[in-house]
């Protein structure tokens, strides 16, 4: 088969990792696809970088250029943020190419539009890396549990605050130290008042709400505290009563006494028993419970944040994209998001 060619948007934590695999496991992508997935080029904001385990030649600052040409079939998005990546990301769907994406903070404000793109051009939009990490969450809530009714998502989703919360309360280290810790050890956002004020949690909480729901949820829908106000002295009284603190994202779902449905979406701080599965969940480690009428409780546990286990995300969705595009044709996401209706976001409920 003729050869797949990848742009790669973004060399930072996630996309150097995401080269790396592209570039020693080429023979066991090739025959998993079916065909080779070749590296067309990377995008970067400053190309003077000193790069390791990459053909400098294959570095542009014109991210837009590589997005259009035309051995481009499929474009990783791992730029972060709302633009230049929501129009680089149009750019590429609305010229037939697939799309990878581990951007939370665009999903959760703009994958309706984006949805409808993939699907009016036929193409496919995946974003397994958007949430909990290495952790497939969103392939589970989108298909295998497409014939069950979920009604509560809850976890812990952003891997720095865990890493922080966790490292003081066990170690007594300082709140400053770890967050730099956790930025050098390529868990915290570009900028980490993402983390700490819970926007990324909310962002990855209005994603899950609208995939486990199926309904149109986005980050502003969501009750959002971080953790910049919880102190040592938090973290002894909550040991006093044999408990920790976790950073919770929880979505559920429920029906008013006037039988209609509404959502519920939050983000904040909470005292955990030590003996409940959420409080053994250290370090930049992520869980999500899911509780579906049929299926009962699942439990989703793993590496939450950090270059290779992100990167091994995106490239289980790269593949399978690739092995679509192999086949002619576009996988089995497509009523995701492109057809939510609007949900109904319960106020009283989210805020308490
Ligand atoms: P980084 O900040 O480490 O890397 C961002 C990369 O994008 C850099 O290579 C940067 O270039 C490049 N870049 C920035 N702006 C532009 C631009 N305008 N044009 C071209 N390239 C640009 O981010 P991460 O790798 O940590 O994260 C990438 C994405 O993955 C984000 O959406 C993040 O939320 C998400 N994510 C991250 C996880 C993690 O653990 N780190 C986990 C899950 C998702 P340069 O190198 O020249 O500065
Ligand atoms: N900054 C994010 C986190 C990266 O710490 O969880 C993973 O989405």
């Amino acid at each position: 088969a003729r050869p797949i060619g990848v742009a790669v948007l973004g060399m930072g934590n996630v996309g150097t990792e995401v080269v790396r695999i592209l570039t020693e496991s080429a023979d066991d992508i090739r025959s998993r696809v079916g065909a080779p997935v070749q590296v067309r080029g990377v995008a970067v904001r400053d190309a003077a970088k000193t790069r390791a385990g990459i053909d400098p030649a294959l570095l542009t600052t014109d991210a837009a250029a590589l997005v259009a040409r035309d051995d481009v079939d499929i474009v990783v998005e791992l730029v972060g943020g709302i633009e230049p990546a929501r129009t680089l990301i149009r750019a590429a769907l609305e010229s037939g190419k697939s799309v990878i994406t581990a951007n939370k903070a665009l999903m959760a404000v703009h994958a309706g539009e984006l949805s409808e793109a993939a699907a009016r051009h036929r193409v496919d939009l995946y974003f397994e890396a958007a949430v909990a990490g290495a952790i497939p969450v969103i392939r589970p809530l989108t298909q295998s549990l497409a014939g069950d009714s979920v009604n509560r998502v809850a976890g812990i989703v952003n891997g720095t605050t865990n890493y922080i919360l966790s490292e003081m309360a066990e170690t007594g280290a300082d709140y400053h130290d770890v967050l730099a810790e956790a930025g050098r050890l390529g868990y915290a956002e570009a900028d980490p008042t993402a983390d700490v004020e819970g926007y990324d949690a909310a962002a990855k909480a209005a994603i899950l709400a609208s995939i486990a729901f199926h309904s149109r949820v986005t980050a502003d829908d969501v009750h959002r505290e971080g953790i910049t106000d919880i102190t040592p002295a938090d973290l002894d009284a909550a040991a006093k009563f044999d408990c920790t603190v976790k950073l919770l994202a929880i979505c559920e779902r429920m029906t008013d006494a006037d039988g209609a449905e509404r959502i519920s979406a939050r983000v904040y701080p909470a005292l955990i028993p030590l003996e409940h599965p959420l409080a053994t969940v250290n370090g930049a480690f992520n869980a999500v419970v899911v509780e579906s009428e049929n299926a009962g409780r699942l439990m989703f546990y793993g590496q939450g944040a950090g270059g290779a286990p992100t990167a091994a995300a995106v490239m289980g969705d790269l593949v399978m994209a690739a092995r679509n595009r192999v086949n002619g044709g576009r996988g089995p996401l497509e009523s995701t998001y492109a057809s939510l209706p609007i949900a109904s976001i319960d106020e009283a409920q989210t805020r308490y």
